[in-house]
């Protein structure tokens, strides 16, 4: 971490990676917690001081009243959903008025844009995303047409613009037939959320950040979804909306690509993936029950079961050249505890074609494995890396050696006291 740099903790794979976590672990050492990209989509889980919370807007930095923390110009917002996550920091003690600075840039997720999304994903039928329903790809879509409104709409004749909007929204839902909802009481909520919001820092949080940088500050940001959902680089069309990758650390807070320092690489010990789309690692067995029952892998923003495999090389290499990471942690080693053999997915295979390559579409390309013996040890008690059963260390250096990126922390448990340090 070097001063006046922009560090960056992306999740490389399809997200839930447990960056909240790691955000928590690394953000004593920051001066300022970003998000740059992404919105309500995201579920961050921290525990802190005992008490277990999950952000979806407000950047990880928040709990510490020392943290500047900013919602990126890259970001979507909803105003009534930010309310409600806000207010439950304020009710457990967390002063965040002076502490949170928003993006007079951020869009602004209308409650038609989230009607519009589950009327896009019902008309895809079979082809559907599974999206995460909170309105992201309206609202990005919104954006790249020029129509949007943003965070610093809400300071000028703001009402006239909004009911002109959601004006536009209903005649689509009507030329979609898709006109079987009720928005008042959400709507009511989500004026009220505006109101709330302007007792926050509405501010141009690029100039903010680049002066931080030059009088010297650091900064943390804070990734959401992961690498294979990003909207240029993932497994389009089964994506989310937005630059996910560390190219969208820049165009969503408006910092120069000089400015990133560090790049932090998250991947879990073995893979999971929620709502549809290619993935080649996908276990229909027992064995990815019990990955999933071992790992709680249900979605954090809609308890949906996370789709579980084996760790896959060949989407890990990819993230790791799209984003220029420096560093990975492998989080949920102790999840694999129990297994006597453990599997790595080292290349793909379709028609006798083998690549280590990523592929235009993963559809039909099926994994080749490389066996691992499970070190069948607990992790969850061990505190220093000379502690760890030689099978783990092998599996380590195994991913080290495939990927050319050093692995410098090894989370084994969800306490903040079961992070290990490699480096
Ligand atoms: P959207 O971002 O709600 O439009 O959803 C698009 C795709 O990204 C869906 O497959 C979601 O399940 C997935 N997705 C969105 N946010 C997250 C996240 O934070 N973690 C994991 N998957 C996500």
């Amino acid at each position: 971490m070097a001063k006046g740099k922009v560090d960056a903790l992306l999740g490389i794979v399809f997200g839930d990676e447990g960056k909240g976590k790691v955000v928590d672990v690394f953000t004593p050492r920051y001066d300022i917690v970003a998000r740059f990209a992404g919105g309500p989509n995201a579920g961050h889980t921290i525990l802190f001081e005992g008490k277990k919370f999950v952000l979806r807007s407000i950047p990880s930095g928040i709990f510490d009243e020392n943290k500047l923390n900013i919602i990126g110009g890259g970001c979507v917002i909803a105003p009534d959903l930010f309310m409600a996550e806000a207010c439950e920091l304020e009710a457990a003690g967390y002063d965040l008025h002076q502490r949170l600075h928003i993006s007079q840039r951020a869009h602004l997720i209308l409650p038609t844009h989230r009607v519009l999304d589950r009327a896009y994903e019902a008309a895809k039928g079979k082809a559907k995303v599974g999206t995460t329903g909170k309105g992201i790809g309206p609202t990005y879509s919104e954006k790249a047409s020029r129509t949007g409104l943003r965070v610093g709409d809400i300071l000028d004749n703001f009402r006239a613009k909004y009911e002109a909007l959601k004006a536009r929204h209903l005649q689509i839902l009507a030329d979609l037939h898709y006109t079987d909802f009720d928005i008042t009481d959400e709507e009511k909520k989500w004026f009220e959320g505006i109101e709330y919001m302007q007792h926050f820092p509405l501010t141009d949080t690029e100039t903010e950040l680049n002066r931080a940088l030059a009088e010297g500050r650091n900064v943390l940001a804070e990734g959401a979804q992961g690498t294979m959902l990003d909207i240029d680089h993932g497994t389009y069309p089964f994506v989310s909306s937005s630059n996910t990758i560390c190219g969208g650390v820049c165009t969503g807070l408006g910092v120069p690509p000089t400015s990133i320092g560090e790049v932090f690489g998250i991947f879990k010990a073995y893979s999971t993936r929620v709502g549809s789309g290619p993935f080649p690692v996908e276990l229909f067995d027992e064995t990815g029950d019990k990955i999933r029952e071992i790992g709680h892998e249900y979605g954090a923003v809609t308890g949906r079961n996370r789709r579980c495999g084996w760790l896959d090389l060949v989407a890990l290499r990819y993230a790791i050249m799209i984003n220029g990471v420096s560093q990975l942690i492998m989080m949920k080693g102790d999840v694999l505890d129990d297994f006597e053999t453990i599997r790595v997915c080292v290349a793909y295979e379709r028609n006798g074609v083998r690549t280590t390559d990523m592929p235009f579409n993963t559809e039909g390309w099926a994994p080749v494995y490389r066996d691992f013996p499970g070190w069948q040890t607990d992790l969850t008690h061990m505190t220093s890396p000379s502690q760890f059963p030689s099978a783990f260390r092998d599996y380590i250096a195994f991913i080290e050696r495939e990927t050319g990126t050093p692995v410098t922390l090894v989370s084994v448990g969800p306490d903040r006291a079961q992070t290990i340090s490699l480096a």
